[in-house]
């Protein structure tokens, strides 16, 4: 062929580090403390509700928006959690996972050259929505040690031209949960300049010890300019199922269902029977997901101060960010190419999330979603590491 054959709108865009590191992994029968995934099931009795619904004969497309069941669930929830009203006939679209999500999202909002403004690291596809958007994308480092925005930083960087903010609470990597002082302010901005924010909040759940959840739609006039995106797969620990939603205003919705409708147009079927049904049974499954959550966690962190490693305790979602001590003398990348090798650990390097600092270079990312013997394996292999 003597034509180009990629578009150039995408040649900017990496492959995700998340594939190379766990293609890595596999080559090197490594533990895989990277992408972040339990390796281990979700409940039985949300399979059986699945296989209930196909026996059941729900086996054809589900409407446009997503089953009448799942969405009035999603509804219930954000009622019964956060005391939002969403009314699942206008306000809710079901999407194949957070990602498709995040991608009919941006592509319906975003217009060329309009600038969008995310906190770094930011999530990969955060960054490349915008560039496939045709959007500019616009970077605020979370600092270490404790991940915190400058606010004047954020607020020199707004401007008539931000059309969206993108908020990743809890956060991936750091786990990060935003202090309702700091949502204040960037909610108090998003009226002032009348930008939307788009708010990923997959890891709604996955909060550790006194840490609380505020989602951003529950703030003074954040209603009406905020698309609020989970996922069912992190929630229930099934991942595979790619099952999430957004949910936004009616015209936000409208909008985003114009290119949902051309992307996926509906999502599973009986997997989305099954997740109505979870949906229904969150308060009781609830404290279980934490407790699990929060062992792994307390268990990383304490095998983790017997290596050279420094861990940033993280207060939501399922990771930890680690320190690489200088004396190491390599970069993040380098460090996670030489342990993926020798001694077999999978973790990625989190430069690759980074579009303004630096700082990415001095720390990796370990994901603790993972069984007991595999976080102990990790840890143990991790141990041999010294300066
Ligand atoms: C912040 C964030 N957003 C979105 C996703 C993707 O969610 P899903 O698997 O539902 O597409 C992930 C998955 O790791 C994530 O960490």
């Amino acid at each position: 062929m003597s034509k180009q054959v990629a578009a150039g709108r995408i040649s900017s865009l990496p492959t995700t580090i998340f594939s190379t590191m766990s293609r890595l992994a596999a080559e090197h029968h490594a533990v895989n403390l990277g992408q972040g995934f339990p390796d281990f099931d979700g409940p039985d009795w949300i399979m059986e509700e699945a296989f209930g619904a196909m026996k059941a004969g729900k086996n054809q497309y589900a409407p446009m928006n997503g089953v009448r069941a799942f969405r009035r669930a999603i509804a219930g929830y954000q009622k019964k959690y956060y005391d939002l009203d969403w009314d699942p006939q206008t306000e809710i679209t079901v999407t194949a996972g957070a990602t498709e999500a995040l991608f009919s999202t941006m592509l319906a909002l975003i217009d060329e050259g309009d600038e969008v403004v995310m906190f770094e690291p930011f999530y990969d596809s955060h960054q490349a929505n915008t560039i496939l958007a045709g959007g500019i994308p616009r970077y605020v480092t979370l600092k270490k040690p404790d991940f915190r925005f400058d606010p004047d930083e954020l607020e020199r960087l707004v401007s008539e031209r931000t059309r969206m903010l993108i908020l990743n609470n809890p956060h991936n990597p750091t786990g990060k949960v935003y202090s309702r002082e700091e949502l204040d302010f960037i909610a108090g901005l998003a009226r002032r300049f009348d930008f939307l924010v788009l708010s990923d909040e997959v890891y709604e759940f996955l909060t550790y010890a006194d840490a609380v959840h505020v989602p951003i739609a529950t703030l003074p006039g954040m209603r009406e300019r905020t698309i609020t995106v989970s996922s069912m797969g992190k929630t229930f620990g099934m991942t595979g199922w790619k099952l999430g939603f957004a949910v936004a205003s009616p015209p936000l919705t409208a909008a985003i269902q114009k290119v949902h409708q051309f992307v996926t147009f509906a999502v599973n079927t009986p997997g989305q029977h099954a997740m109505a049904h979870a949906i229904g049974r969150l308060e009781s499954y609830l404290p279980e997901l934490r407790a699990l959550y929060q062992r792994k966690r307390d268990f990383l962190l304490e095998g983790l101060r017997e290596t050279i490693f420094r861990p940033h305790v993280p207060a939501g979602s399922y990771f930890v960010m680690v320190d690489i001590p200088p004396d190491i003398g390599e970069d993040d990348v380098a460090c996670a190419m030489r342990l993926v090798r020798d001694p077999g650990v999978a973790v990625i390097p989190p430069s690759a999330f980074y579009g303004a600092s630096d700082e990415g270079c001095t720390m990796l990312r370990l994901c603790f979603a993972k069984k007991e013997e595999t976080l102990k394996e990790g840890v143990e292999k991790l141990r041999c590491i010294s300066i």
